[in-house]
């Protein structure tokens, strides 16, 4: 199959290559960037993201793709789009996530890329609605969400301890179609 490629200004999304992985986690495997995410990951969950990953982009041609700066060809983490699995989640709904490196925050990166998977989300596959999940303590995250227009959904909240212990809920916002596209003009 084709290589999943999408620009934008700055980046590139596109399907994870094996010389990808090495960078990826030498930036992202630190604890500023895993601080609402569990923590590091040891070389076990780091191959099982990875097979997961690999997984939704074979299983439904999306996936958190790599994000590669055009500039200089860094990858300076993922963004992109899964069908949520998380138990107790609103599973099956099309979810949009981020995980940059530290030195690639507050430069617009993030929401330059997901605006990007927003637009794919709706116009390439052709879904309705969107989710993201994070935690309260993830206040980079959520803003991201409120600054790209999404709507915080506290009744699609749910339990969950993975991301952090201290406060077991994983908060929901979403952006249907309608909305995304008169934003968007
Ligand atoms: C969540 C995350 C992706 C947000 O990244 P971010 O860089 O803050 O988000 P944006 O791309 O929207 O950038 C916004 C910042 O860039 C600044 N900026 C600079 N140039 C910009 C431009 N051209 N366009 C937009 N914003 C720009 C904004 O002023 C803002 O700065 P501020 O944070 O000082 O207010 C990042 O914090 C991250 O990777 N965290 C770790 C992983 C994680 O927790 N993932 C989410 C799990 S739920």
């Amino acid at each position: 199959m084709a290589e999943f490629r999408h620009e934008t200004e700055r980046l590139v999304l596109r399907d994870w290559r094996d010389a990808d992985w090495a960078e990826f986690w030498e930036g992202t495997n630190t604890s500023a960037v895993m601080r609402w995410l569990g923590g590091v990951c040891d070389a076990a969950k780091r191959l099982s993201v990875q097979e997961r990953l690999l997984g939704y982009a074979r299983d439904h041609g999306h996936t958190f793709w790599a994000v590669e700066r055009k500039e200089d060809g860094a990858i300076l983490g993922f963004c992109g789009l899964k069908l949520c699995n998380q138990e107790g989640g609103p599973i099956g709904t099309t979810e949009v996530g981020w995980r940059l490196r530290e030195t690639a925050w507050g430069q617009g990166y993030a929401k330059e890329a997901a605006t990007a998977a927003l637009d794919l989300a709706f116009e390439r596959f052709g879904t309705d609605e969107v989710v993201a999940l994070t935690v309260n303590g993830n206040v980079p995250s959520w803003g991201l969400m409120q600054r790209l227009g999404m709507r915080r959904r506290e009744d699609l909240d749910f339990a969950d301890a993975s991301w952090d212990v201290d406060d077991p809920v994983l908060i929901v916002y979403s952006i249907d179609r309608e909305t995304w596209e008169k934003q968007r003009g």
